[in-house]
């Protein structure tokens, strides 16, 4: 059992960091691969919460090593508050292992992430602003500034400086904000550099090396399937690959180490940021789902959206990742409710269509065709087994199990570490 992606199986916040926590104790290293501090993982420990935004929830685990692999964008300010901010309630973070090839959110990065948001004005896609979609570009466009750039702080000036020419002009001409100085950009970068040589590392040797060793290695990603640039929701996607071929790319670990690929799939649906979302729902519903589940963005604090479970979509994150099981989450949160919709097809331009059409226009036509399931009132958070369950919450989660293609073998009924009902072990 050596390498297991753990992913997001719909538009993200699922979860991930919960489950990436419950399996911390148990695994050798815990992989961020792709995304940045975009992500807003929270991992609940007794009476401890922690919202992790780019360290790998691993962190929380003394004896995991957690590594920010070289799919990673990384902000050092972002990284070195939140190496502190951990430090200061007690957790020790010295293990920690970032990849050289690693790409760096720069300040202008952030910069034009804004600035092309507001650009964008009712077009926009309602990005965190963290500055991950044009630090992606960079690093497409060959212009990409990475960590161990800054150790040689001549090719650090001369890369900023090819950054900065194309950008200034778009700032300037287009943009109307002044210019960004080179020197300046330089200065702050090196300011980090010393704080974080301790943590670089060639990462791809120590992960294979781990691997050889028999080591378990879990990849924890950020986001999720529908948010994928190449899968999801494109143009309203993040600019990385979530999916699982990303935490191949993202690790430097080649695709016969992986033996198990677990999706992350929320009882119901959320979104945060703009694009479709054919579940969503605008009644006392979806207001009840956000109050009940807590849906707030972990990391921007914005509403997230909500509506009912949607089993085109599970079964499409099945097929693109390769699923082979599902990690079901937040089931309390349906506690409550006299009879459950779940979406089973979409009906487009008055046709019944059972898999995501991959065309976007089709997409965003798409309704939902729901069916009805019993719900149950019985409080689940104590259940520690799946028979604990009240029948019809069994029923409920077998009904998503048969739609979504792949075995439920976890399932969460509470934030907590131990509210999770273990099914199959992972491990
Ligand atoms: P992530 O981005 O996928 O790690 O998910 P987030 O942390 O953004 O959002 C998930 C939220 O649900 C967090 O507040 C978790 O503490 C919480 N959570 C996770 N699993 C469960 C569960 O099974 N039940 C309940 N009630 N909350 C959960
Ligand atoms: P976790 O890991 C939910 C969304 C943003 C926006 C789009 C692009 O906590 O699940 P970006 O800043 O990445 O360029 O924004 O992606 N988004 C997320 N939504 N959870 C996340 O992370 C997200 N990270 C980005 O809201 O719609
Ligand atoms: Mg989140």
């Amino acid at each position: 059992m050596p390498a297991l992606v753990l992913l997001g199986a719909q538009w993200g916040d699922e979860g991930k960091g919960k489950a990436t926590d419950l399996l911390g104790g148990s695994v050798d290293y815990v992989v961020r691969y792709q995304g940045g501090n975009n992500a807003g993982h929270t991992v609940v420990v007794g009476d401890q919460k922690y919202a992790l935004h780019l360290l790998p929830s691993g962190i929380l685990s003394p004896e995991c090593t957690p590594v920010i692999g070289n799919g990673v964008v990384v902000d050092p300010s972002v990284l070195l508050s939140e190496l502190s901010g951990l430090n200061e309630r007690g957790v020790d973070t010295s293990k920690l292992l970032i990849s050289g090839n690693a790409h760096i959110i720069t300040p202008y990065n952030v910069t034009v992430d804004k600035v092309t948001e507001r650009f964008l004005g009712k077009r926009k896609i309602g990005t965190t602003g963290r500055g991950i979609g044009p630090t992606y570009a960079d690093k497409i466009n060959r212009v990409g500034i990475r960590v161990q750039d800054l150790y040689d702080e001549s090719i650090l000036q001369q890369k900023v400086e090819a950054a900065l020419d194309v950008k200034n002009q778009l700032l300037t001409k287009l943009y109307n904000r002044r210019a960004i100085t080179a020197d300046q950009v330089v200065e702050e970068l090196l300011g980090y550099a010393e704080q974080i040589k301790p943590y670089v590392a060639d990462t791809v040797l120590v992960l294979n090396q781990a691997l050889e060793e028999d080591k378990v290695v879990l990849f924890e990603g950020g986001q999720g399937t529908l948010l994928d640039i190449d899968h999801g929701t494109y143009p309203f996607v993040t600019s990385s690959n979530p999916t699982a071929g990303g935490a191949c790319t993202g690790s430097g670990v080649g695709p016969t180490k992986i033996s198990r690929v677990i999706g992350i799939l929320k009882a119901y649906t959320t979104r945060v940021g703009a694009g479709p979302f054919p579940t969503e729902l605008f009644d006392e519903d979806g207001e009840a789902l956000r109050r009940i589940g807590g849906e707030r963005g972990v990391t921007t604090g914005r509403d997230r959206r909500c509506g009912w479970f949607d089993a085109v979509i599970a079964r499409y994150a099945t097929r693109v990742n390769g699923l082979t099981d599902f990690f079901l989450t937040k089931l309390d949160v349906l506690t409550g409710w006299e009879e459950i919709p779940v979406c089973v097809a979409y009906e487009i331009d008055g046709k019944r269509v059972e898999e995501l059409p991959y065309s976007q226009t089709d997409f965003h036509h798409a309704k939902p065709i729901y069916e009805t399931l019993p719900g149950w009132s019985e409080d689940i958070t104590k259940a520690k087994s799946f028979s604990d369950l009240p029948k019809n919450a069994q029923n409920y989660v077998k009904a998503l199990e048969e739609m979504s293609g792949a075995p439920i073998s976890a399932i969460g009924v509470g934030p907590g570490r131990d509210e999770t009902i273990e099914i199959n072990s992972f491990l």
